[in-house]
């Protein structure tokens, strides 16, 4: 087992949806700060969020305050190339994963963040044409000159993550979609192959990306189940208790909220005191699961 495993906070903070907030550099730092000061440290980059201008705007706040910069552990992504004509990142053009795009990529990524080391660099997404000896090579060098401390992968099922780690058995992270409104990963080795491996999940999504809490949502028995327990438990929101349900994993999932807006990510944190029940855990997976009601 690896004894120098890094140690992210609970919770994390993803950058995402950056972009599209138009927040202003003194209202990212009052997010950054809110982050800090409740103790989540964790950061979540990639090289195409925002067509890289969340990396930008954010690197810009921490050369302004180089003293945030040491509380963090920042993350980021590449092997998604990106499409001109799509800033979000949903519809990529191609996959690059080849060791010449990594090494390019992860220089891009700490220019852009105005930093000198990043602490963790992810594979974004499978990419078919990987070649995992080629990202160990990169991954290696990467660390050799300093410039990562930290490796992992994102939206990797078992057959890669069998298949990097045997090139590259420092692999530390898997980072992918989990929330109550998304078991995928439950019901495919996934989470049991991180644990085979002791690997950090990192949950992205954690609250299904938003759309419980719009008029388009389809699954009238878990949002009503969500209610009941908010209910019951006295809580503020529905999120609270979609994040408890992530965090009560033995695993010590580390869910990464995208909202924009800091009382949210507030109510988020919150979370991190709720304990649900096995009972109330398997009766929200229950009801997650059920035909959906019109
Ligand atoms: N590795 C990958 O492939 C991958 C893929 C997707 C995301 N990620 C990472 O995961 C992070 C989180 O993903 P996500 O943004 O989809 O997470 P999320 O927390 O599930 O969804 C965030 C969205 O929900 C909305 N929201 C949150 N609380 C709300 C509430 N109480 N009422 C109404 N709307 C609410 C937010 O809007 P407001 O901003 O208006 O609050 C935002 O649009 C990303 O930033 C990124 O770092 C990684």
């Amino acid at each position: 087992m690896m004894t120098n495993k890094i140690k992210l906070s609970p919770m994390a903070f993803g950058l995402w949806r950056l972009h599209e907030a138009n927040l202003s550099d003194e209202q990212l730092k009052d997010l950054i700060v809110a982050c800090l000061e409740q103790g989540i440290n964790t950061f979540d980059h990639a090289d195409i969020y925002g067509g890289g201008q969340a990396q930008i705007q954010f690197g810009r706040v921490l050369a302004k305050n180089p003293e945030l910069r040491e509380q963090m552990i920042i993350v980021s992504k590449c092997g998604i190339v990106r499409n001109p004509e799509d800033n979000s990142g949903l519809t990529p053009s191609y996959y690059n994963t080849s060791y010449d795009y990594i090494i390019k990529q992860t220089d891009l990524i700490l220019e852009q963040l105005q930093i000198e080391v990043l602490d963790v660099l992810l594979i974004h997404r499978v990419d078919h044409l990987m070649d995992y000896k080629e990202v160990a090579r990169a991954f290696r060098d990467l660390k050799a000159v300093g410039k990562v401390k930290h490796f992992g992968v994102s939206n990797f099922l078992v057959p890669q993550l069998d298949a990097i780690i045997k090139e590259f058995p420092d692999i530390e992270i898997n980072q992918i979609q989990v929330s109550v409104d998304h078991l995928e990963h439950f019901k495919n080795g996934v989470i049991e192959r991180c644990a085979y491996h002791d690997l950090t999940v990192m949950a992205y999504s954690p609250l299904g990306g938003g759309l419980i809490f719009s008029n388009q949502y389809d699954n009238n028995l878990l949002k009503t189940k969500l209610e009941e327990v908010k209910d019951n438990l006295s809580l503020e929101g529905i999120d609270q208790v979609m994040l408890a349900w992530i965090l009560k994993h033995p695993l010590k999932i580390v869910p990464v909220l995208g909202t924009m807006k800091q009382h949210r990510l507030m109510s988020g944190f919150k979370a991190l005191d709720i304990e649900l029940t096995h009972r109330t855990w398997y009766e929200l997976y229950t009801h997650s699961q059920l035909e959906r009601m019109p």
